[in-house]
């Protein structure tokens, strides 16, 4: 068994105090913070329209409480207990088991880096709207000027989409090697309530919509007869990335944890309002892609294509639209943020034997590489299509539905070799809580059975799709 306690706690190297965060208040924003990112403004809701609605939904908020959340728990208290990073975790169950379990350790790794290029070129997207708006508040004829904000010109440029991605970039890496995140962190934990009202205050427009009424039966009102082959696992793919599980990153946060921190409390929250966010996401979307046409768009543009409308059409839309790209853009470089410094601490743990500046910008340069791929895949590679798909659309898809659901198996077996019974169910059961006795059976159940049965399974029936259609063609 790897070891358990609090001495391990010191062990990782990386620049946050363990322990010690600064208020409790702070520190729930933080946690909050790295789950809700782009992938529940921009991701959530067209991927939602791809898979029809009200019953994709029902799935998605099934498997987010269920499996979502009890993976959630299992990795801070992998994180806490061991107090290692994931790379270390794995080797150390390998030389245990002297089997390759190490693997997942790589494996997760891998997902990170590449997820972080491609959450790389998404945020450069959200950095293109933002200077469009700020460009606009300069403009004599705001209005014409807002309605002509679109996708084009940035789906037409991929140098513009790998500009803007190595922007973001090298500004993460600024931030993580300058040792500023701290600072960084404070000025995101003051922007978030910012961000939630902004948000509100959008979707109370939006819902004012004529259209609310259709968008609403779309959305809640579940039609089973959508569902296919392919939801259940683009439901937990999405689940998963989400809350930003199986790629080691809260592992590390759960490192940072004092003792007497009860992580499935702090799990419970940080589920619920990031499905809570996703759910807001959809409301204040959808109305307006509704409005725009009446068959939305179901690809990546949904975001950017439905919100300037919106802001167009109201008083001081510039501003609030410019406001709302500032905040969704902190959100993501957070979120790139904590997908580096997981990187940067496991592999110098590991492999990279310089310093953290040195693995900040080997990581940094490897990812720059790796942007290429997304942000020319509707210029260089736009011929590069399978099952009809771009290339970004493939490797969303292969890395979300596929990649990860396979690390988060890793990470179920990585918690059950890691510790023993009765050192996880101490680590759930809070002595202020009798109904966690209960909870505990349920907790381990979900993560023994019903989560790798059904990511198993929605794997399995993802590619009965892929062979379906590879036949009927
Ligand atoms: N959950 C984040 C979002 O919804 C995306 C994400 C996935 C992430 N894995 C992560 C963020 C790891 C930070 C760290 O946008």
């Amino acid at each position: 068994m790897i070891s358990s306690g609090s001495n391990s706690a010191t062990s990782n190297s990386t620049t946050r105090r363990r322990g010690s965060w600064r208020s409790r208040i702070a520190f729930y924003l933080l946690a909050v913070g790295s789950a809700c990112g782009l992938g529940n403004i921009w991701r959530f809701p067209y991927v939602v329209g791809e898979n029809g609605g009200g019953a994709f939904i029902l799935v998605y908020l099934f498997l987010s409480l269920t499996i979502g959340l009890s993976v959630l728990i299992a990795e801070l208290i992998i994180g806490r207990s061991t107090g290692a990073s994931l790379l270390k975790i794995t080797r150390k169950i390998s030389v245990q088991t002297k089997k390759p379990f190490f693997w997942f350790g790589r494996l997760s790794l891998f997902i990170s880096l590449v997820i972080l290029a491609y959450y790389s070129v998404i945020s450069g997207w959200v950095l293109h709207f933002l200077t469009q708006f700020l460009v606009g508040l300069f403009h004599q004829e705001q209005s014409q000027y807002l309605g002509s904000i679109s996708m084009s010109v940035l789906m037409e440029n991929g140098l513009l989409q790998f500009a803007l991605a190595s922007v973001h970039l090298l500004i993460c890496g600024f931030i993580v090697v300058k040792g500023v995140t701290e600072r960084f962190e404070r000025i995101l934990t003051a922007v978030l309530p910012i961000f939630g009202i902004l948000v509100i205050l959008i979707l109370t427009r939006s819902l004012s919509l004529p259209s609310s009424p259709d968008v609403l039966r779309f959305l809640f009102y579940p039609d089973f007869s959508k569902l296919n082959l392919t939801s259940l696992g683009h439901a937990m793919g999405h689940v998963l990335f989400t809350l930003s599980l199986g790629m080691g990153v809260l592992v590390t946060f759960g490192s940072y944890f004092k003792q007497d921190e009860h992580l499935p409390t702090l799990g419970v929250r940080v589920a619920l309002v990031d499905t809570l966010i996703s759910i807001v996401a959809v409301l204040m979307i959808f109305p307006i892609a509704f409005s725009i046409s009446n068959k939305p768009l179901t690809d990546p543009s949904l975001l950017f294509e439905a919100l300037p409308k919106l802001f167009m059409k109201i008083q001081y839309g510039q501003y609030f639209g410019l406001a709302f790209f500032i905040c969704l853009w902190l959100a993501a470089l957070n979120a790139s943020i904590a997908l580096l410094e997981t990187l940067i601490s496991n592999l110098s743990d590991r492999f990279l034997k310089t310093d953290r500046f040195s693995s900040a910008w080997i990581v940094i340069a490897v990812t720059l590489f790796l942007t290429v791929f997304p942000a020319f895949s509707g210029t260089l590679f736009r011929n590069l299509t399978l099952m009809n798909q771009s290339l970004i659309e493939n490797l969303d898809s292969v890395l979300i539905n596929y990649l990860l659901p396979v690390s988060v198996l890793g990470m179920i077996v990585v918690f059950f070799k890691s510790m023993n019974e009765m050192d996880y169910k101490e680590k759930f059961v809070s002595e202020q809580s009798e109904s966690s006795q209960m909870l505990v059976k349920n907790w381990i159940w979900v993560l023994k059975w019903l989560a790798p049965g059904l990511i198993i399974l929605g794997i399995v029936l993802q590619l009965a799709a892929v062979i379906k259609n590879s036949l009927l063609k």
